[in-house]
């Protein structure tokens, strides 16, 4: 019998990747692919919502992603307005709390209004945190980490041998969530594209070949299920994560 409780996630990451080739088996339009992706995402948050996941952080579009042909660039941001101007209100009515994180200054004003009246309006629901990184790059949250400290230093406010783990840590985006438990990438690829590079540190990672808009709660299941049996040692021994058996010796 297992000695510890099923562990859910407290904090899943996902790479949702493989939109364009999920269109391109189809011979269709790569922006039909991350329309389809859009409508993954839906069944992602209601899966997450039932298994009481406290918080999803989804990467929609990285700040390596602006430098994609302008058609699909336009097309991802059509999409994204749509999506705010569609979806917001209902992810309010469920208890998400909406954040963007990443470089916000590259939006049009318009995705710009929307992302901060979304996250407004959601400030205070404490059912899902639901965290979209979109401009976001890993470097880039890390740099500005990195300036907030700088900052700090020239003001006075801190010294040198005070920049240390934690106050960088504080300092990077999502600091005041639990660090990501399970990180997942769709579509096959075997890296990180400079995602959540400082938050990941001890994720578990699970990888799959399912394109992201064939994904489903049954590939998520899938995925937790496997994270509930992985030993999660943070560098210890595994003797001393595990809790004592009955009749073990001390
Ligand atoms: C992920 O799907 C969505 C974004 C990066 C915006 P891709 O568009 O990267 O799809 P593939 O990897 O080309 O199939
Ligand atoms: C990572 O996917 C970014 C998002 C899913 C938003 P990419 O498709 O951009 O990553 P690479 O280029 O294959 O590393
Ligand atoms: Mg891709």
């Amino acid at each position: 019998m297992p000695t510890h409780a099923t562990p859910v996630p407290r904090h899943l990451a996902i790479i949702m990747d493989g939109n364009g080739r999920w269109a391109q088996k189809r011979h269709r339009p790569r922006i039909i692919g991350h329309r389809a992706g859009a409508q993954a995402v839906k069944r992602c948050v209601e899966f997450c919502l039932q298994q009481g996941i406290e918080a999803l952080t989804l990467f929609a579009f990285s700040s390596e992603n602006w430098n994609r042909p302008a058609e699909e660039v336009g097309g991802l941001m059509k999409l994204f307005l749509g999506a705010l101007e569609r979806e917001v209100d209902e992810l309010h009515r469920l208890g998400a709390r909406l954040r963007f994180i990443g470089e916000r200054s590259r939006f049009d004003p318009a995705i710009l209004a929307r992302m901060d009246a979304a996250e407004r309006l959601t400030a205070a629901n404490v059912r899902l945190h639901l965290n979209i990184a979109a401009s976001y790059g890993g470097r880039q949250d890390i740099a500005a980490a990195a300036r907030s400290l700088a900052e700090d230093v020239a003001a006075g406010r801190l010294l040198p041998a005070q920049v240390d783990e934690a106050a960088l840590g504080a300092r990077i985006a999502l600091a005041d969530l639990p660090a990501p438990d399970l990180f997942i990438r769709t579509g096959g690829e075997l890296r990180i594209s400079n995602f959540l590079l400082w938050q990941l540190a001890y994720a578990e990672l699970w990888f799959t070949d399912t394109l992201w808009p064939d994904v489903d709660g049954a590939l998520l299941q899938h995925a937790l299920d496997d994270y509930a049996g992985r030993e999660r040692r943070f560098g210890l021994t595994s003797a001393q994560v595990r809790p004592a058996q009955p009749g073990s010796p001390a």
